[in-house]
């Protein structure tokens, strides 16, 4: 695993604030409290935000698993609505505890990966629209210049906003996260202003962040972690062939898209047709992050919107939320996105597995994944798992066990518990090079 690896490889884990900080208050304080008309709570089994791993006071620990994995990176979230509980306001305490964090990663030699976006949005933002308000994207970016002049001598890496299409995906199509809604064309019009907001927050951030933390020449290293999911038709048969390219094309293709033309772009075929230059997304990416979990067998559905459908993988190996495992799929989209011509990290892979058996054969086989786009060339930069620890998995509550390291959420201290796969993640990185 990695032997080829070049210099300065990244390789580490990830969380977000949201899922991991405990004490937040945004757009999912109440969502996660709330039902669905038959009684189903949003959120399985009723679980909160309010406390999960407490990383807020207890983010020493976090470190403390870092460093036993001997990871080089940890992608972790700072939060909007604490940093900016009101608009224009700044919560200097919060921003000084982010500051003792990122200083005590770089003094052990991990450089922090911070995401500005990760799904939650302030109440203010969200009580005047969220993603529908116009002045969405344009608060982010003010947010996004704050954290860059705050954070800028600590931190190179930037990740504006993970996963617009999962985003767009549950909020806007599925209903299943805040604001709820199930509107195709209302969640295309999102996939715009989160287009929009990404290519503000990128010059702002550059605007603002002048200060090179890790003394490689570069202040600051931008890209979004885009979730890229596998879409294969379910038989030969041409329309569900048409409807994997839909698929495709709208989840996967149009973000970046809109960044290599510099446009705002998004057509899903019979639902929207949004296509306007916008300069600043053009130039955005410093890399593209690629979250891969699984892929989907995609079966046409052409009365539908959209118009096709993702079969059930009961028969295929799949994880503890029925995803199907396939490591091939991580090799087939890093050789497929090495064609765009930007730097490819992995900024999230990882599986649901309460047990925790079956995740190291899953990591070694996602590794040798990206051990083969090496060796034909591909310009993979670094490779993050998801997740150093068990946290709040959006509507799947505890039921989506991710972690490198479990917790128990009932347990005062909340111990970080290694699993199986620490050791073999700490045989990988013992692979790299170190001159
Ligand atoms: C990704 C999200 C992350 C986590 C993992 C399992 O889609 O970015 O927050 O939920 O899936």
């Amino acid at each position: 695993m990695l032997r080829g690896a070049p210099r300065g490889f990244l390789l580490g884990a990830a969380t977000s604030a949201y899922q991991t900080e405990g004490g937040n208050r945004n757009d999912w304080t109440d969502w996660e409290k709330g039902r669905y008309p038959d009684g189903t709570p949003h959120v399985a089994d009723g679980l909160t935000a309010d406390r999960l791993d407490d990383s807020w006071n207890r983010w020493p620990q976090d470190v403390a698993a870092l460093r036993l994995l001997g990871a080089n990176v940890y992608r972790l979230g700072v939060e909007w609505s604490r940093l900016e509980p009101a608009e224009g306001t700044w919560d200097q305490a919060a921003a000084d505890r982010y500051r003792a964090m990122f200083a005590a990663l770089r003094a052990a030699h991990i450089a922090p990966f911070v995401t500005l976006y990760h799904f939650t949005l302030p109440t203010w933002i969200a009580a005047r629209g969220g993603w529908e308000w116009a002045g969405t994207p344009a608060a982010l970016a003010a947010f996004a210049g704050r954290a860059g002049a705050a954070f800028g001598d600590l931190v190179d890496w930037w990740c504006t906003i993970n996963e617009p299409n999962v985003l767009v995906a549950k909020s806007y199509l599925a209903g299943q996260w805040p604001p709820g809604v199930r509107d195709p064309a209302r969640g295309a019009r999102v996939m715009a202003a989160l287009m929009r907001a990404h290519g503000l927050m990128t010059a702002a951030l550059r605007a603002s962040d002048r200060a090179d933390a890790d003394g490689d020449g570069r202040a600051t290293q931008i890209g979004i972690a885009q979730n890229l999911r596998i879409f294969d038709p379910a038989s030969a048969g041409p329309l569900d062939g048409l409807a994997a390219g839909i698929a495709d094309g709208f989840y996967d293709e149009s973000f970046l898209d809109a960044v290599t033309l510099g446009r705002v772009r998004v057509v899903l075929p019979g639902v929207a047709d949004i296509d306007e230059p916008f300069p600043a997304l053009a130039g955005s990416f410093d890399y593209l992050g690629i979250n891969y979990y699984t892929r989907d067998r995609i079966e046409a559905r052409l009365s539908g919107s959209p118009p096709y459908r993702a079969l059930p993988t009961g028969d295929r190996p799949h994880n503890d939320l029925g995803w199907e495992i396939y490591p091939e799929g991580l090799y087939r989209l890093l050789v497929r996105y090495a064609r765009r011509g930007w730097p490819l990290l992995v900024t999230e892979n990882g599986l649901a597995d309460a047990g925790g058996q079956a995740r190291p054969d899953f990591l070694r086989a996602h590794l040798y994944a990206v051990d083969r786009a090496l060796a034909e060339g591909v310009d993979v930069r670094g490779y993050i798992f998801w997740s150093l620890m068990d946290n709040f998995e959006w509507s799947h509550g505890a039921r989506g066990r991710f972690g490198l390291f479990t917790v128990d959420f009932s347990d005062p201290g909340l111990a970080r518990r290694p699993t199986a796969a620490v050791a073999t993640f700490r045989e990988a990185a013992g692979n790299l090079r170190s001159d």
